[in-house]
C-alpha cells in the first residue's frame, strides 16, 4: 500500500476510515475476482492500476470536469485501456464546487478506494486544500487543472505534479501585450473571489505595470453566486479604463461575457483575459458576444499542427462531434504523463510513481511538447488567442506567441 509513516500521526478517527477503507477493498475485491488490487511488484508486474479521477461533476465548473473526464477516457482508448502496460481501473469522484466537497472526495479516493495516484482538480482553493491528503498519504496527484500558485511554489510536495498551468505564469505572459495595446490608458481588473482569481489578477498586474501599465480599479466577485455582473461593469466603465482584464470560468464566463456584450461594452473596453475566460463549451454558449476577447493560454483547438489536428480528430470521433478544450487536454497529458511513469517505476508505491514522473522527459501533447519544470509545472509556451468567427462558429484563434 501507499501509506507512509503519516498516516500514524493522524486523529484516531481517520485512522479508523483507513481500517475500515481497507475491509471495503477487500470485499470489492473478492467480489471482482482480484481485479482491483494494485500491482505491488516490479517494473514487469502487470496487475491493473487503480487511479483516481477527481472532477467536478456539478457546480459552476461541471463542464471543465466534463471535458477533463474526456481528455482521460480518450487516452486511455487510444492505449487499449492501459496505463504503464497495466489495465487502468479509473474511480471518479466529484469534486463539486469548493473543498467542502473537494477535500471529502479526496479522502476517500486516497483511503477508502486506496488510489495508487489521482489525477484531476479544477479549482485551486480545492488544490490547496487537498495538499496534505497526497503529501502525508503518498500518494501522488497529478493537476491538470488547477493553478494555484502554492501547490508547487513555496508549499511543494514531492507527490503533487501539474499538467496544466500556474495562476501567475499564463496571466503574467499577458501584461506587457496588455500594456502595449492601452498604450498607457488605464485598465480594470475584475476576477471570481477566490484563490485563483487573486493569483491571476496578481500575475497580470505584476507584468502589466512594469511594462508601464496603470490599474484604474479592481474588484471581486462573489465565486459561484454571481449572476448580475452589472454593478462591477458600470463600475468598470465609470472609472475611464479603457479596456478590461478578467478572470471567469465555467458558466461564469458565460453570463458575464454575455452581460459586457450585452450593455455595450466591448467596442468600448476591449476585454482581455486568460483563455478560460472563453473556452471550450464556454465560448459556444457566448457566440458573438466573444468576439474580439483576447486571451492567453497554452492551447487552442486551432492550433495548427498536426499533433493537433490528429487529437482534434479523435476527439471528436471519440465524444459525438465535440471539440476538444484545454481542460481535455492537460488531462490527456496527465494520462500520459502516468502510463510514461508507470512505465519505468519501480513498482507502484507513490514514491516510485512520483520519482519516476520526474524522469518521463517531453511530453508530446496537442498544445506543443513540454517537459515538467524542476518545481513539477510543465515548461510551456502560451499563445495570445482572439475569439474570430469563423463561418456559423466563434472561435479561438491563435494570433501570436507570449513566450515561456
Ligand atoms: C482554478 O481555480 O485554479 C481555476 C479554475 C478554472 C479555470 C482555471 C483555473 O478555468
Amino acid at each position: 500500500m501507499n501509506h507512509g509513516g503519516g498516516i500514524f500521526a493522524r486523529p484516531r478517527r481517520q485512522a479508523t476510515m483507513v481500517t475500515l477503507g481497507a475491509t471495503f477493498t477487500a470485499l470489492v475485491t473478492g467480489c471482482a475476482g482480484s481485479s482491483l488490487d494494485q500491482p505491488s511488484g516490479g517494473k514487469d508486474d502487470k496487475g491493473p492500476v487503480k487511479v483516481g479521477l477527481l472532477v467536478p461533476l456539478s457546480g459552476v465548473y461541471s463542464p471543465l470536469g466534463k471535458d477533463m473526464k474526456n481528455g482521460f477516457q480518450l487516452y486511455l482508448k487510444e492505449h487499449d485501456g492501459k496505463l504503464g502496460g497495466r489495465k487502468a481501473e479509473v474511480v471518479e469522484a466529484d469534486e463539486g464546487e469548493g473543498p467542502q466537497t473537494g477535500v471529502p472526495a479526496a479522502t476517500k479516493l486516497v483511503q477508502q478506494d486506496k488510489v495508487a495516484a489521482v489525477t484531476g482538480v479544477v479549482n485551486s482553493a480545492v488544490a490547496l486544500g487537498v495538499r496534505d491528503t497526497f503529501d502525508e498519504a503518498k500518494v501522488p496527484l497529478i493537476v491538470s487543472n488547477a493553478g494555484a500558485d502554492g501547490i508547487t511554489g513555496a508549499n511543494a510536495s514531492q507527490f503533487i505534479w501539474r499538467t496544466s498551468f500556474n495562476n501567475t505564469g499564463v496571466n503574467a505572459a499577458m501584461g506587457p501585450t496588455v500594456a502595449k495595446g492601452v498604450a498607457g490608458k488605464p485598465v480594470y481588473l475584475l476576477a471570481a473571489d477566490y484563490a485563483a482569481g487573486k493569483e491571476m489578477i496578481a500575475g497580470f498586474k505584476k507584468t502589466f505595470t512594469e511594462a508601464g501599465g496603470k490599474v484604474a480599479g479592481e474588484q471581486y466577485t462573489p465565486f459561484g453566486k454571481t449572476q448580475d455582473f452589472q454593478p462591477y461593469l458600470t463600475a468598470a466603465e465609470r472609472s475611464g479604463a479603457a479596456a478590461v482584464y478578467a478572470f471567469y470560468a465555467g458558466t461564469e464566463a458565460v453570463g458575464f461575457v454575455k452581460q459586457y456584450g450585452q450593455f455595450g461594452l466591448s467596442k468600448k473596453m476591449p476585454l482581455y483575459g486568460p483563455g478560460f475566460l472563453t473556452e471550450g463549451g464556454v465560448l459556444t454558449a457566448q457566440g458573438a458576444a466573444a468576439v474580439g476577447i483576447k486571451t492567453s493560454l497554452h492551447y487552442s483547438n486551432q492550433l495548427d499542427t498536426p499533433e493537433n489536428k490528429k487529437f482534434v480528430d479523435a476527439y471528436k470521433a471519440a465524444f459525438e462531434g465535440a471539440l476538444p478544450t484545454v481542460y481535455s487536454v492537460q488531462s490527456y497529458d496527465a494520462a500520459a504523463t502516468l502510463d510514461k511513469a508507470l512505465q519505468s517505476a519501480e513498482g507502484a508505491s507513490g514514491e516510485a510513481i512520483s520519482k519516476a514522473l520526474g524522469g518521463v522527459g517531453d511530453i508530446a501533447s496537442p498544445r506543443g511538447t513540454w517537459r515538467f519544470a524542476p518545481n513539477h509545472d510543465p515548461e510551456q509556451k502560451y499563445y495570445l488567442r482572439e475569439v474570430q468567427q469563423k463561418g456559423d462558429a466563434v472561435v479561438n484563434t491563435v494570433v501570436g506567441e507570449l513566450g515561456k
